[in-house]
């Protein structure tokens, strides 16, 4: 086909998604890539995960598990997911009617929002949010209230959080709100949500009647004892009410493997699971036996992720503050969010795009991850997910190439 007759074809996109761009995670893989930048933007360990749980994937597939299996899960990992879940929560889920294994966490969410909200449904956002929540939503036929999430004041310490507004919040919700999506630790702002803040939203879920969808990707990755990892379901008023998400990528460094899981009472399981047998029906077989491995030694496996994770955290975190960042706290992901604007440039894609092509080091421009994109402007984004030689060549390559007032 001629350029020309390129120009006049139409665009095949459909309308769903003609208001979203290709994934500002990949597009900056890309870039790094082509600059041969130490690519701190896009959140994947540049390490494999333990050898146990590799070994496991690799014995499954030879002793002949790589057909089809049930649409739920295969039971050695459900029965594994619904054990762990209530040594975390206290709460029994019914492997078979209430654990679903998905695709990720993302297939999760598109199974959650396909399944259980319908056309003409609200659906509460946090304003930033992963970029695949409000697709999902598009896609059901829902429509967004965005809660903004407020960096602190200038000058409060180093540890303050990010805010909502009550007042937000108690507005965003309505006689038409079908749920409300928290996603805790938070990306992109590292956020932990408090058991405070979490009792606000459950009495707003009770008395509207909504439930919580809540990604916990990063359940297993919090570093503050003071603000440790609460799944929402816990909550009083959340209990029967909440479909709560996550997966193995995070927490296991297999990013690649797209395991993931719903847990959820067996009536929002039953919506789900309608939208998920449409979707895939099953998953990688010989990765669920691995993922059965791997959730049965999570407790023992934590301690030390979490040690390695801190240590970088705290080596990013002082390199970025030395460099003239204001750094935000961190008590949980594997990324640092921070305020670039000492650094003189208009924007956060500008920012990025010359830390890349110049500095040699990708950081997320995060303002594609927000709905009032005024307020990512200043902010960048970089993933700690790294062997700390990567981290210690980022370092280097940001101390050799980049002056405050740049
Ligand atoms: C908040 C959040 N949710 C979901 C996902 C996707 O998870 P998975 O790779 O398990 O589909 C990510 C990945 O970056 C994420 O950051």
């Amino acid at each position: 086909m001629t350029p020309t007759q390129q120009a006049h074809e139409p665009r095949a996109v459909a309308q769903r998604f003609a208001s979203f761009g290709a994934s500002i995670f990949a597009e900056m893989t890309r870039l790094a890539v082509h600059h041969g930048a130490v690519n701190l933007a896009q959140g994947f360990p540049d390490f494999d995960g333990p050898d146990f749980i590799r070994d496991a994937a690799m014995q499954a597939m030879r002793e002949g598990h790589n057909q089809y299996c049930q649409l739920a899960g295969i039971p050695p990992l459900t029965h594994a997911l619904a054990d762990a879940w209530s040594a975390r929560t206290g709460q029994r889920r019914d492997p078979s009617t209430e654990v679903t294994v998905t695709a990720g966490c993302t297939e999760a969410l598109a199974a959650t929002f396909l399944g259980l909200i319908n056309p003409g449904d609200e659906v509460i956002l946090f304003d930033p949010s992963y970029d695949s929540y409000p697709a999902y939503a598009q896609m059901a036929g829902a429509t967004v209230r965005w809660v903004p999430l407020r960096p602190p004041a200038p000058g409060a310490p180093d540890d303050a959080p990010f805010t909502f507004d009550e007042g937000d919040l108690r507005r965003a919700f309505t006689d038409r709100t079908k749920a409300i999506l928290i996603n805790t630790p938070h990306n992109p702002t590292g956020k932990v949500f408090s058991r405070d803040e979490l009792a606000l939203i459950a009495s707003l879920c009770a008395r509207h009647n909504a439930i919580a969808i809540t990604d916990e990707v990063y359940e297993r990755l919090t570093f503050d004892p003071a603000l440790p990892h609460i799944s929402p379901a816990t909550i009083p008023g959340l209990e029967d009410r909440t479909v709560a998400l996550s997966s193995l990528g995070k927490t296991f460094s297999f990013t690649g493997w797209k395991i993931g899981w719903a847990i959820a009472p067996r009536r929002l399981t039953e919506g789900l699971r309608a939208a998920h047998q449409h979707l895939i029906f099953c998953v990688a077989t010989p990765f669920q036996h691995a993922a059965a491995a791997a959730i049965r030694a999570a407790e023992q496996y934590q301690p030390t992720l979490n040690a390695e994770y801190r240590e970088r955290r705290d080596f990013l975190r002082a390199a970025l503050q030395r460099l003239g960042f204001r750094v935000f706290a961190t008590p949980g992901t594997y990324f640092v969010y921070a305020d670039h604007s000492p650094f003189g440039f208009p924007d956060d894609v500008a920012f990025c795009k010359h830390l890349t092509e110049n500095v040699k080091v990708a950081a997320l421009p995060p303002s594609v991850l927000y709905h009032d994109k005024a307020e990512g402007l200043r902010m960048a984004r970089f993933a700690f997910c790294k062997r700390m030689p990567t981290l210690q060549e980022g370092v280097r390559r940001l101390e050799a190439g980049l002056r405050a007032g740049s």
